[in-house]
């Protein structure tokens, strides 16, 4: 089977610049979504047809493994759309799968049912059909073409909105915008389609009608979840496709045991992994390539950006982690904030308030409170003390700090980067460090304390 993919319109119900079909679910342009589910059919060659803003559609695809075709007139309707990519399946003797961009909610599986209906019409009735499309029955089909069909269940013709008389409207069976048709016939008819005398496009649609005309058999195919045959046309309906492969990917987790508390505000992206017995609160996003070791904990509100955590680390809730690595039974927050490719060692504590920007931090490190750690490598076992800072930046250029094992920065410290302080070393609290302190050493950088006898009491009087 070849593919063909229509995301040439020019989608004015979006009021967007953009194209309807890069606007995104879940981080990723909704064509992704058709394509990926075009992927894992049975279709071996797939085209895409492109035409307003056909650069920015073949960017944001362009590393998937397409061939792509440009509609010139991207009003020029769904007929026209295909035509545009005509030279691929023209004598090609063999089922071509035609589908909307507009589809993101099509599952492969569905794909490949149409498929196998096919095969099963032809070996148990003998009949070659020439076209299947997928259908759905909706309580209100307002929008969508509607399917007319004979007493035999063939399609005599699918009906657009605009053109459907009172009748018609009342029918709820709908096109999903998904199509097989075996080449030949659709060559033989897509180019007696006439423009619609309401819009002046071509639609693809009419073709069912001439298929009929000509004796030629199509049929319905029924998706199993009504959901899959949505057309994304507005905004709103972006809204509503979004929240169903949400709803799609955490019972998909969950099913996979993990554990999802009021999942109604849990946000997963596509590409996230949970390696199992994730235990995840309410009001929490994952997204990009983020992976969660198995049995870690995410509180409330987190959000997870592009990282990695290892299996038992603990997010106590409102923790932001950004590009960055957290390896085993690490617990960060409440309100903690890594980024910029921090690496959290094993069992480490990052505490509330604390922010760790490209920063390397070994084992049992504590920063537990109030802190902000930049550019810096600390070594395993090293206690930064509350309210402790690492001065990176000179207001023109970032410099690293490099702190050993088994240190002590006590509260309140300032450590002016560049710095290397040793092993054991420590830093006594309130300290300004402007020099590299040796293994063992302690340092003490803050003024005398004097006491004034009985001036306190004076002063409050
Ligand atoms: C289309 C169907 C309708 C069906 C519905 C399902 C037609 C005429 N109508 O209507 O029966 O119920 O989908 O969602 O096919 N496109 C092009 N070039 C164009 C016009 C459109 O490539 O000239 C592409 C669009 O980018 C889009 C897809 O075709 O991805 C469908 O176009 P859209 O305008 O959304 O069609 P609908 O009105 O939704
Ligand atoms: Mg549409």
């Amino acid at each position: 089977m070849k593919a063909v993919i229509l995301s040439a319109g020019v989608g004015s119900r979006f009021r967007s610049e953009k194209n309807k079909v890069l606007h995104t679910i879940l981080g990723k342009p909704m064509i992704w979504y058709v394509l990926q589910a075009v992927k894992n059919s049975s279709a071996e060659n797939i085209a895409i047809v492109v035409g307003h803003m056909a650069q920015e559609v073949k960017k944001a695809i362009e590393s998937e493994a397409v061939s792509f075709y440009y509609q010139s007139n991207p009003k020029g309707g769904t007929a026209d759309a295909l035509i545009a990519s005509a030279d691929m399946w023209r004598s090609y003797d063999g089922y071509l799968l035609v589908i909307n961009a507009d589809t993101p909610l099509i599952k492969s599986q569905t794909l490949k049912n149409m498929e196998r209906f096919i095969h099963m019409v032809k070996e148990y009735e003998n009949v070659t059909l020439s076209a299947v499309v997928l259908t759905g029955f909706l309580p209100d089909p307002t929008g969508y073409g509607r399917v007319i069909k004979d007493s035999e269940g063939n399609v005599i013709k699918i009906t657009e909105e605009k053109e459907a008389s009172f009748e018609e409207k009342k029918v709820n069976e709908v096109n999903g915008g998904v199509y097989i048709f075996y080449a030949p016939h659709l060559i033989e008819c897509i180019f007696h389609i006439k423009p619609s005398e309401k819009t002046g496009e071509l639609y693809l649609t009419d073709v069912f009608k001439i298929m009929y005309q000509r004796g030629y058999k199509t049929r319905t195919f029924m998706a199993e979840d009504a959901s899959e045959i949505m057309g994304v046309n507005t905004r709103w309906d972006l809204a509503i496709a979004e929240n169903v492969v949400r709803l799609r990917i955490l019972q998909y987790w969950a099913e996979k045991g993990n554990t999802l508390h009021q999942p109604e505000s849990i946000w997963i992206d596509p590409d996230v992994v949970l390696e199992g017995d994730v235990e995840i609160y309410s009001d929490v996003t994952l997204s990009g390539k983020t992976k969660i070791g198995r049995g870690c904990v995410i509180g409330r509100g987190c959000v997870v950006i592009n990282s990695t955590l290892g299996s038992g680390v603990v997010l106590e809730p409102y923790s932001i982690i950004k590009d960055s690595r957290i390896m085993d039974d690490a617990r960060i927050g409440p309100f903690a904030h890594l980024r910029n490719e921090c690496v959290i060692g094993e069992k480490s504590e990052i505490g509330n308030f604390v922010e760790v920007k490209k920063s390397a931090i070994g084992k049992d490190v504590k920063a537990k409170h109030l802190a902000y750690i930049g550019d810096a490598h600390i070594g395993d076992g090293t206690n930064i003390g509350a309210g402790v800072v690492f001065a990176n930046f000179d207001g023109k250029r970032k410099y690293e700090a490099h702190v050993g094992s088994g240190a002590f920065i006590g509260s309140n410290s300032l450590l002016v980067a560049p710095l290397k302080i040793g092993d054991f070393s420590y830093i006594a609290g309130g300290s300004v460090v402007t020099k590299d302190v040796p293994d063992g050493d302690l340092a003490i950088a803050r003024p005398q304390l004097r006491l004034l006898k009985g001036k306190g009491r004076e002063k409050l009087k």
